[in-house]
C-alpha cells in the first residue's frame, strides 16, 4: 500500500472549495486533508462551507454532514461519538483531539482537520495505527500471574491499591499522546512511546500482578523508555487528562531503586 507521512506543520497544496447553497446565513469554513492512495494523486487540502444552523454542535457533527450530504469520499474513524472509542482523534486546529468532544464553536476562523501527525496516512484523516497497536500489545497489557488464584474467589485488592490504576486504566488508546509527541515522531520504530508506556505502568503498579520485575526488564532499554525527555506534550495533549509523562517518569524511578 501506497501510504504517506505527515511531518509536523506540513504544507499541502490547496483542493476544491465546495461552496454552501446560496443564501446559507450561518457558514463555517472547514479546510480538510484530503489523500487517497490509490488514486496516485498528491494529498491536498480541500474547503467545504458548512450550514452551521443545520448542523450538531461538534466538529464530527461536521464531518459526518460533509460526508452525508456533501462529499461521500471523505473518509475518517468514529464510533461512540462520546468519548470513549478513542477512534476518532485527529489534528483539529493544530491540537490532537477526538473531533467528537471538540466544539466547533472553540475554533476560531477556518477548522482545519489533518490526520494524527507523523504517522502513515491510509486514507484522508485515517491513520495506520499498526505499528501503535503492536507496541501496545509488546507492553503484555494483561495480568500475569505465577501463583494459583484463590480457589474460592478473584484475586482481590484493596481499595488504594485500586485507585492507583483507576486513572492509568481509562486510557482510550486514542494515540493524540504519542502522535504529539517528539521523540516519538523520530523513533517510533524504537521508543514505544507515552500510550504504550502509560499501559505497562498501569500494569507494573498493579498489586495483583507478578511479573512486574520481567516487566521492567523489557523497558530497561534505551530506546523502549530512555526516548522520553519530559517535554510533556503526551500530557498536554491526553484528550481523557491522563498523565503519559509522570507515568514514565515513575517507570524510570522503580528501575532506578531497583538498580541501586
Ligand atoms: S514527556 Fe516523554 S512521552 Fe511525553 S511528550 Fe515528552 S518525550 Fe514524549
Ligand atoms: S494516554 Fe490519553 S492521549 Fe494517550 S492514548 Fe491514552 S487516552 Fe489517548
Ligand atoms: S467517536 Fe469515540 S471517541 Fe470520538
Amino acid at each position: 500500500m501506497v501510504q504517506f507521512r505527515l511531518p509536523a506543520n506540513s504544507r499541502i497544496k490547496p483542493g476544491k472549495l465546495v461552496r454552501a447553497p446560496t443564501g446559507t446565513k450561518n457558514v463555517r469554513n472547514f479546510k480538510i486533508y484530503r489523500f487517497d492512495p490509490e488514486s496516485g494523486e498528491n494529498p491536498r487540502v480541500d474547503i467545504y462551507e458548512v450550514d452551521m444552523d443545520s448542523c450538531g454542535p461538534m466538529v464530527l457533527d461536521a464531518l459526518i454532514k460533509i460526508k452525508n450530504e456533501i462529499d461521500p469520499t471523505l473518509t475518517f474513524r468514529r464510533s461512540c461519538r462520546e468519548g470513549i472509542c478513542g477512534s476518532c482523534a485527529m489534528n483539529i486546529d493544530g491540537v490532537n483531539t477526538l473531533a467528537c468532544t471538540k466544539a466547533t464553536e472553540e475554533v476560531r476562523g477556518e477548522v482545519k482537520i489533518y490526520p494524527l501527525p507523523h504517522m502513515p496516512v491510509i486514507k484522508d484523516l485515517v491513520p495506520d495505527l499498526t505499528n501503535f497497536y503492536a507496541q501496545y500489545a509488546s507492553v503484555k497489557p494483561w495480568l500475569q500471574t505465577r501463583t494459583p488464584a484463590p480457589p474460592d474467589g478473584e484475586r482481590l485488592q484493596s481499595k488504594e491499591d485500586q485507585e492507583k490504576i483507576d486513572r492509568p486504566s481509562a486510557c482510550i488508546l486514542c494515540a493524540c499522546c504519542s502522535t504529539s509527541c517528539p521523540s516519538y515522531w523520530w523513533n517510533s520504530d524504537r521508543y514505544l512511546g507515552p500510550a504504550a508506556l502509560l499501559a505497562a505502568y498501569r500494569w507494573i503498579i498493579d498489586t495483583r500482578d507478578e511479573a512486574t520485575g520481567e516487566r521492567l526488564d523489557d523497558l530497561e532499554d534505551p530506546f523502549r523508555l530512555y526516548r522520553c525527555h519530559t517535554i510533556m506534550n503526551c500530557a498536554e495533549a491526553c484528550p481523557k487528562d491522563l498523565n503519559p509523562a509522570r507515568a514514565i517518569a515513575e517507570i524510570k524511578q522503580l528501575i532506578a531503586e531497583r538498580n541501586h
